[in-house]
């Protein structure tokens, strides 16, 4: 008896240990080499980079264009969505501190419509306007809110892990309440707005639904896009509907993206000027962390376990070593941008994405500003323009992963 009970105990712990991608300790020394190539040296031709202007009229667009045709491939067209349908969810949500509105987006394309719903909760205890922070979600809109509104439907996909009632305890005690719900109380109360949708009404998180998904978008294809590029495609949609939104300033947006759409709101930042800070809360491989770095997650693996996430070319041809992901963290200078990371989480490699950070701050220089200036992962400096934070912990989204993100949108969106 006594033998079985501990027999499902090993196999508990060998669930967690694979649900939590490893749960091992990340290395917390900083001081390897800074990946390369240098963000101001040579460039396919172009010659070093000595000002904020030529990074802006020359390098910035090679790198952009690298990024697109290496990396997360040809985005769909930039068709602004149709409002089909809006309407009041409650005016008095979150306890009175917010009011819930949800926007039915819908863009129109020669190959059939995409539609996702975007949920909007706006302070309402503010005038004026107020910044706002896109937070794509894992498990549908309804569940972001706490499943507190029946008038809210499931989305059209919903990845397995929050189909069940258990899946999303599991996905909680695992991975922490925020990642299935943003904070917006955290967010309501400092006078944010919060936006939030399912990318995997765009295109699904699954190998298979995901290429027609894709095929359906305006002018994308399933060989030049994968669903990274797809997910930021539509945050980039959302800032088109909340920039036109009365009550909120379109000049203070931020986006917050965890781990896959960390990848995708770093992407999304790099090519939409529209979007004025980013939170890359453990990005990982093809987000904030380096792929030359021997710590965690593998390209080789990130491409055999999600097919869908990247172009097939790319993931046929490899990446160039032309690029790595510093220069997507230069791109977007002289706009704040802070990495979360957790002390278990290796997978993600957090010490690759603050060599990243170090490696992208020249491109601040350029501009006047502060990159990266705080001497290790744990001497958090918020008020430079790149900054990153570390928590004890594994992969997730935690209180203090929202709580620091709001303490630098308060330090880079509030400063006078
Ligand atoms: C997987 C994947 C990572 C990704 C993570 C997530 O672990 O390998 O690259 O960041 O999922 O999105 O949680």
């Amino acid at each position: 008896m006594r033998f079985r009970w501990f027999g499902a105990l090993l196999v508990v712990i060998a669930a967690l240990w694979v649900a939590q991608f490893s749960l091992r300790v990340a290395p917390l020394s900083v001081d390897g080499p800074l990946p390369g190539p240098s963000p101001l040296s040579a460039f396919e031709g172009d010659p070093p980079i000595t000002s904020a202007e030529e990074w802006m009229v020359r390098r910035a667009p090679l790198l952009r264009a690298a990024f697109q045709n290496f990396v997360y491939g040809s985005p769909p067209a930039a068709t602004p969505p149709a409002i089909a349908r809006r309407r009041v969810i409650d005016e008095h949500a979150f306890g009175g501190l917010g009011r819930l509105e949800e926007l039915q987006l819908v863009v129109h394309g020669p190959r059939g419509d995409a539609s996702f719903a975007l949920l909007v909760a706006t302070p309402r205890q503010i005038r004026g306007s107020v910044p706002v922070v896109i937070a794509p979600n894992f498990c549908g809109n309804a569940a972001a809110v706490g499943r507190r509104y029946r008038a809210l439907a499931e989305p059209v996909w919903l990845a397995p892990r929050c189909r069940t009632l258990v899946g999303r305890a599991l996905a909680r005690a695992m991975q922490g309440a925020h990642i299935v719900r943003p904070a917006f109380r955290e967010l309501l109360s400092h006078g944010y707005a919060v936006a939030t949708f399912s990318p995997g009404e765009i295109a699904p998180d699954d190998a298979r639904l995901a290429v027609a998904a894709l095929a359906r978008l305006p002018d994308a294809s399933a060989d030049r896009l994968g669903a990274v590029g797809a997910w930021a495609w539509a945050i980039s949609r959302v800032v088109d509907v909340v920039s036109r939104e009365p009550g909120i300033d379109a000049s203070r947006i931020a986006v917050f993206g965890h781990s896959r759409f960390g990848k995708a709101a770093l992407w999304a930042t790099a090519t939409d000027m529209r979007i004025g800070a980013v939170i890359a809360n453990q990005s990982g491989r093809l987000g904030a962390s380096p792929s030359e770095s021997h710590v965690g997650e593998t390209l080789r693996g990130l491409f055999r376990r999600y097919p869908h996430w990247f172009p097939r070319v790319v993931e046929t041809e490899g990446v160039s070593d032309e690029i790595d992901q510093h220069l997507l963290l230069a791109l977007i200078a002289p706009r704040p941008i802070l990495l979360n990371g957790a002390t278990l989480d290796r997978w993600s490699d957090p010490a690759g994405a603050f060599r990243a950070a170090e490696a992208a701050s020249p491109v601040y220089a350029l501009f006047g500003r502060v990159g990266l200036d705080q001497a290790d992962m744990r001497s958090t400096n918020l008020d430079a323009d790149i900054a990153f934070y570390l928590r004890p912990g594994g992969h997730g989204v935690r209180a203090s992963d929202w709580a620091t993100a709001r303490a630098f949108l308060d330090a880079h969106f509030k400063a006078v």
